[in-house]
């Protein structure tokens, strides 16, 4: 079984789109009001226009499994940090470990860079929240709606006299 990323291209955007909509609908965090077509087509554009280039130091990718697209993952990297923006999972693909293993890997990227990565969680979230917990993140602030937290990367101690 592979967990692969790839770049999302404009073709993705319609299932990058369904992904944010099931996932969200799953976890019944959509307003009673939503207007699910107005949405879908907002975040659709948004979508195109982060493909496109729209958002600086910004990549997004369809997680793979196995091949098959399962998955979004949003992550921003600039000079001095890594951030997580969005990982969102096709509901039949949670609890497979796959969400771990890929911020498991933006940790070993983070040690290895020796910056801190950043993940902002929504405050009706409390199963992601401590799903980020439990690998090693720590709130460090939060405004109205989210916790930012930030995981500190292992320090890496020189031998005495080197
Ligand atoms: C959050 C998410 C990326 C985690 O990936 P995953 O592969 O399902 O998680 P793992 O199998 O590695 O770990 C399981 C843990 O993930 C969290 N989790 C599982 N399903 C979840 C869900 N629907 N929503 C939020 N967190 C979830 C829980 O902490 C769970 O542990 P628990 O069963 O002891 O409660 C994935 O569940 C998901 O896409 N959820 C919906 C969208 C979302 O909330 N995204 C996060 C935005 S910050």
């Amino acid at each position: 079984m592979s967990i692969d990323l790839r770049p999302a291209t404009l073709e993705d955007a319609a299932f990058l789109a369904d992904v944010v909509i099931t996932a969200t609908l799953a976890q019944g965090r959509f307003p009673p009001d939503v207007d699910l077509v107005e949405y879908r087509a907002g975040y659709e554009n948004w979508t195109r226009k982060t493909i496109l280039g729209a958002i600086p130091d910004c990549t997004l990718s369809v997680i793979e499994y196995d091949g098959y697209p399962v998955g979004r993952l949003r992550v921003v990297r600039t000079q001095t940090s890594i951030t997580l923006a969005g990982i969102q999972l096709l509901p039949e693909h949670q609890n497979q470990r796959i969400g771990s293993t890929l911020v498991e890997q933006l940790k070993r990227e983070a040690d290895l860079k020796q910056m801190p990565l950043f993940i902002s969680v929504d405050k009706d979230n409390p199963r992601a929240q401590l799903l980020y917990e439990r690998l090693g993140c720590h709130i460090i602030g939060q405004d109205e709606l989210e916790y930012h937290l930030e995981y500190r990367p292992a320090t890496h101690e020189q031998p005495p006299g080197k």
